[in-house]
This record gives structure tokens, sequence and C-alpha cells, in this order.
């Protein structure tokens, strides 16, 4: 599996919010259903080989975190009101540190940055952090099929976050030299694989 993390740190974590106002009351929770698009969704089919994190951080409940796995996941259609609609679905679950599933493939617990990277990391994961500043993705070599992507969202990643993934990360890469949207950089970063697959 890939794995895709994305850190919304102004979505909203409750499911008490508006379909018509996801980047609104929802606190950028379009950002996050077009990363779970970009990330899942090919032309006529889906890419079952990707888990996607949204860390969701904000009120009134910090620290949840919603896993779509491409493998599993069922009632997803490539718009964001559906993949919004999931993640409504998912927020009016009670959350434990333990994941509980919502719907088909989409599953819910309370967890932070922190667990989730250590996580990949005791998995012995190769975890790679998305930054502008980063070494060219296109010159990186070292790139293998389960690798572990972590992106910021419309702020970016505050500092002490970015300490917590370098602490981890193998390599910080960037996907070209302009600062583009978390989804467009999940696409490109699936193009990029795809082409050394292929
Ligand atoms: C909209 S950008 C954040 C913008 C900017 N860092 C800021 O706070 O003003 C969202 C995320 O996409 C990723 N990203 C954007 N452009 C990138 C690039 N050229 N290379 C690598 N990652 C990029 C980073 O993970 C970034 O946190």
């Amino acid at each position: 599996m890939k794995d895709f993390v994305i850190i919304g740190h102004k979505a909203l974590t409750t499911g008490d919010f508006s379909l018509n106002d996801l980047p609104g009351s929802a606190g950028r929770m379009d950002i996050l259903c077009r990363c779970v698009n970009s990330a899942l969704f090919l032309s006529h089919g889906m890419r079952r080989d990707v888990n996607v994190h949204l860390l969701l951080l904000g009120e009134p409940d910090p620290g949840k975190i919603i896993r779509f796995n491409g493998e599993k996941l069922k009632y997803l259609n490539p718009d964001e009101r559906s993949s919004g609609s999931l993640i409504k679905k998912a927020l009016q679950k009670s959350s434990t540190p333990y994941e509980t599933q919502s719907t088909p493939g989409v599953w819910i617990r309370r967890a932070g940055l922190e667990e989730l990277l250590n996580e990949f990391d005791e998995a012995g994961r190769d975890i790679f952090y998305l930054k502008e500043d980063g070494e060219n993705i296109r010159e990186y070599e070292d790139l293998k099929e389960d690798a572990v992507f972590i992106l910021g969202d419309h702020t970016g990643v505050t500092e002490e976050e970015e300490k917590m993934i370098e602490k981890v990360a193998k390599k910080t890469l960037k996907i070209g030299p302009m600062s583009l949207h978390s989804d467009h950089c999940i696409i490109i970063i699936h193009n990029e694989l795809d082409r050394r697959e292929a």
C-alpha cells in the first residue's frame, strides 16, 4: 500500500457541518475531500493500493484520523460532496484510540500526528515529507511502492509538526518549483510512481 497523510489544521472534528459549506464552516474540509479524490480515483476505477489518512485538528475535539482504504472502499464517488458525506458519517461515530469502521473502507480513531508517524516508522516504512524546498522527486531514485507521503494543507505544516516529521522521514521531497495545492501534489506523486512502475 501507498499511504498519504494530509494534515487538516482547521478541519472540523464533529459531523456537525453542512455539505453545502465544506470550505467554510467545515474548516476547509474541501481540501481534504479533494485529496481523497486525487489519491484514490483513476479515470474508470480506483487505486486499490492506497490509504489516505486525514488528520483532523480543528475544533471542537482536535486529534482524529479518518482513514480511507482503497482496497475496501465503497460508496465513494468522484465529487467533494461524496467524500465529505463519508467524512461526516465517520465523525458521527464516537471515536476511540482504536479504529472504528463507519462505512465500508472508511475508519476513524482518536490519534495525532506523532502516533501515526511512529506507527509507520515502527513498521519500517519509508516516510517522505513533501515540501517546496526538498530534493527533486524526479531525481530521487529510491521510491518504493509502499512509501508514505506527508503533506500539509493550505497553511502548510507547523514548525512543531515539521520537527516530528523530520525525526522519522527518510527524505524531504519537492515535486516541482512551484508551491501547489495538496491534492495536485498527490496526483504528481502518483504519476511519478506510475511511470516508474510502468
Ligand atoms: C498549499 S501547500 C502549502 C502552502 C505553503 N507551504 C504555505 O503555508 O503557504 C500544501 C502542501 O502541499 C505540499 N506542497 C506544495 N507544493 C509543493 C512542492 N512544490 N513540492 C512538495 N510539496 C509541495 C506541501 O506538503 C504543502 O504543505
